[in-house]
């Protein structure tokens, strides 16, 4: 574990905030913890412009959120689509087994995210925001 990227991502959040007049948003909540993930994109010629993250809960989520847009920032959707668990594990040099579900919310809002702006841009009636 990269004690020193976690710890960064945790009180120093770059990315931590919303994006007015996103063109796609998606959260994810745990039930079981109650953390809460959100995540806004900005999206030009298929390519994530920006992107920015809202926590409700743990280091875990935290750590996992500022990772996951630090990796997405720039990406293709289709990029961004490919991105899996152990790409943003990886990129914080590891995470105990009981923060791996942390991960996979930040995941989930981004892949929710992602879709609310796919539906949006379809030219079908799209929910508007996907909140899980
Ligand atoms: Fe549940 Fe972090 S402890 S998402």
């Amino acid at each position: 574990m990269d004690h020193e990227k976690i710890t960064r991502y945790v009180t120093e959040p770059r990315l931590l905030g919303e994006i007015e007049n996103a063109d796609g948003r998606g959260a994810v909540g745990d039930p079981s913890c109650g953390d809460r993930i959100e995540i806004f994109i900005k999206v030009r010629d298929d390519h994530i412009t920006d992107i920015r993250y809202l926590v409700k809960g743990c280091w875990g989520s935290l750590a996992s959120a500022g990772q996951l847009c630090d990796l997405v920032m720039g990406k293709s959707i289709d990029d961004a689509l490919y991105l899996d668990e152990d790409d943003i594990v990886n990129a914080l040099g590891g995470l105990p087994e009981e923060k791996r579900h942390c991960t996979r919310l930040a995941l989930g809002a981004l892949h929710y995210a992602i879709r609310n702006f796919l539906l949006h841009h379809s030219g079908e009636k799209g929910e508007a925001f996907l909140d899980h």
